[in-house]
C-alpha cells in the first residue's frame, strides 16, 4: 500500500462498517484482502509478528488529537497550559509524545512519575495528583524538581511542611459539587467525593498555604469524572471553580467523553475547548491561567485491540471466545461502557449473526461485546475492539495467569514495538521460588 495514500474506507452493503469508521482510528481503512489496516499496516501482519491480545495505536492519530488540545486552547485563553492525564495510557513512549506535542503531564503516583522521567519529559511539566501520596512519593518528587504538586488535604500538606527545603509551587483540588452525568465509578465531583476538599475546608488549607514560606499557592483545581458526554458540566465546574477566590491559576480537570458506540454523540474537542472557555471568560479573571488535563479524548481513538477467535459456540446464544479478556479490557466489567467490534480479517464480508464476544476469564462477566453484529466467525479470525486507546493497558491484570498485552505504535506504513507483552518469566520473577 503506498504509504501516503488515503487510506480505503468502504461501507459494505448488510455492515456497518460505514459507521464504524468514525469510531476506529482515524488513519484506518480495508487492504485489498478485506483486511483492517491501521497507519497503513494490516492487523493481520501485525497479529502475526506482535501476537495477539494486541494494542495497535495509530500514532499519527494521536499525534494530531493531542495536538488539537494545545493548539485550541491556546487560541481561545493563551495563559493556558494542556495537561496530558497520563492514567489513561501510562507508556513511556506516550510521555514522550504527549510532551513532543507540547503538552505538560499529570502523574498521579510514583509509577507514573518514575515513567514520565524515564521518557526524558522534563520535571517542570509534571502535575503530581494524588487523594493519598505516600511521603516516599512526595519525597521523591521534591527531589527530581517536580512542577506542581496538587495537594489534596490538609494531612498532606503537614507532610509537605515537613519535607520542604525550597520554594514549591502547589494548586489544591476543591469538590465543586458537580454531579458529572456518567458512571457511578467515574464522577469524582460531587459532594461525597474522596477527591479534594469541600469549599470551607479547601479555604482554611488555602489560607495555610499562603502563610507558609516555602508553599507557593497558585490556584486550585477541580477533576468532575470521566466519559461525560454534555459540555454544560463543564461550564458549570468552571463557574464553581471561580467561587474559591481569586488566584493565578485555575486547573478544571479532565473528562471529555468520546464516542465508543454507534449510538454515542461525543462533543468534539473545539465544542468542549469553546464551553470551557466561554464560562472561564464569563468567571474567571482575565489574566489567569487555564489548565485542562484530558486522558481518555486524547487516546482512546487511537487505540484498537487485536484478538484472535479461539472457539465458536452455539448453545442458544453463539458464543465467539478470544484470547483476551476482562485481564486486559476491564472497562466493560468496570464501568459498564459498551465497545464496538468488528471481524478485522474480514471486513467486506456481511454481518450476518449478533454474538457474544466473550473474554477467557473466568467470570460471566467477562463479557467484551454484549450483542456484536459480524461474519460467522471462526477459530484463527481476528477480532478487533475499537477505542482502546484509554485504560485498557492502564486496568491490565494477570486473572487467571494472563500476561498483559505488547504494544505497537503504527504509522505511514511502519509499526513500531513499544511495551512488550509480559512474559511466563516476568509473571514468576515476582513470586520467591517454593522450595521443599
Ligand atoms: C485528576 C484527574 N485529571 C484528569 C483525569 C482524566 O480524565 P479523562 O481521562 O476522563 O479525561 C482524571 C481521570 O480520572 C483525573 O483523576
Amino acid at each position: 500500500m503506498s504509504i501516503n495514500a488515503p487510506a480505503h474506507q468502504p461501507s459494505p452493503e448488510g455492515t456497518r462498517l460505514g459507521e464504524l469508521w468514525s469510531i476506529l482510528p482515524e488513519q484506518s481503512g480495508c487492504d485489498e484482502a478485506g483486511v483492517l489496516t491501521v497507519g497503513g499496516v494490516s492487523v493481520a501482519e501485525l497479529a502475526e509478528k506482535y501476537g495477539t491480545p494486541l494494542h495497535v495505536i495509530d500514532e499519527t492519530g494521536l499525534r494530531r488529537q493531542a495536538r488539537s488540545f494545545a493548539e485550541g486552547l491556546k487560541e481561545r485563553w493563551p495563559n493556558s497550559e494542556v495537561l496530558y492525564a497520563s492514567k489513561s495510557l501510562p507508556i513511556v513512549e506516550m510521555y514522550r509524545v504527549a510532551q513532543q506535542e507540547g503538552l505538560a503531564i499529570d502523574v498521579a503516583g510514583g509509577g507514573e512519575l518514575r515513567m514520565a522521567l524515564a521518557a526524558g519529559v522534563d520535571p517542570r511539566l509534571l502535575h503530581f495528583h494524588g487523594n493519598a501520596k505516600t511521603d516516599a512519593e512526595l519525597a521523591h518528587a521534591l527531589e527530581v524538581g517536580i512542577g506542581v504538586i496538587i495537594v489534596d488535604n490538609e494531612d498532606e500538606l503537614d507532610r509537605l511542611e515537613q519535607l520542604l527545603t525550597r520554594p514549591q509551587r502547589l494548586l489544591l483540588r476543591v469538590i465543586p459539587g458537580v454531579d458529572a452525568v456518567t458512571h457511578a465509578s467515574q464522577a469524582t465531583g460531587g459532594d461525597r467525593s474522596k477527591f479534594g476538599l469541600p469549599m470551607d475546608q479547601a479555604l482554611r488549607a488555602i489560607d495555610r498555604m499562603q502563610a507558609h514560606p516555602l508553599m507557593d499557592f497558585e490556584g486550585v483545581h477541580l477533576h468532575i469524572g470521566s466519559q461525560i458526554l454534555g459540555t454544560s458540566q463543564f461550564a458549570e465546574a468552571v463557574e464553581k471553580l471561580a467561587t474559591a477566590g481569586r488566584f493565578k491559576t485555575y486547573d478544571v480537570g479532565g473528562g471529555l467523553g468520546v464516542k465508543y458506540t454507534y449510538d454515542d454523540d461525543a462533543p468534539t474537542v473545539e465544542a468542549y475547548l469553546d464551553a470551557i472557555v466561554a464560562a472561564a471568560k464569563e468567571h474567571l479573571p482575565a489574566d489567569a491561567k487555564l489548565m485542562i488535563e484530558p486522558g481518555r479524548s486524547v487516546v482512546a481513538r487511537a487505540g484498537i485491540t487485536l484478538y484472535r477467535v479461539v472457539s465458536v459456540k452455539h448453545t442458544g446464544d453463539v458464543f465467539v471466545a478470544v484470547d483476551g479478556g476482562m485481564a486486559d479490557m476491564l472497562d466493560v466489567a468496570l464501568t459498564d461502557q459498551r465497545f464496538e467490534a468488528v471481524l478485522a480479517n474480514r471486513l467486506a464480508e456481511p454481518w450476518e449473526e449478533t454474538v457474544q464476544l466473550v473474554g477467557r476469564q473466568c467470570e460471566s462477566g467477562d463479557l467484551l461485546v454484549d450483542g456484536a453484529p459480524m461474519p460467522a466467525a471462526r477459530p484463527g479470525d481476528l477480532v478487533a475492539i475499537a477505542t482502546t486507546g484509554a485504560y485498557s493497558y492502564t486496568l491490565a491484570n494477570n486473572y487467571n495467569g494472563a500476561l498483559k498485552p505488547a504494544i505497537v505504535f503504527v504509522a505511514d506504513g511502519e509499526a513500531r514495538l513499544v511495551v512488550r507483552r509480559e512474559s511466563y518469566e516476568d509473571l514468576l520473577a515476582l513470586h520467591a521460588p517454593a522450595i521443599g
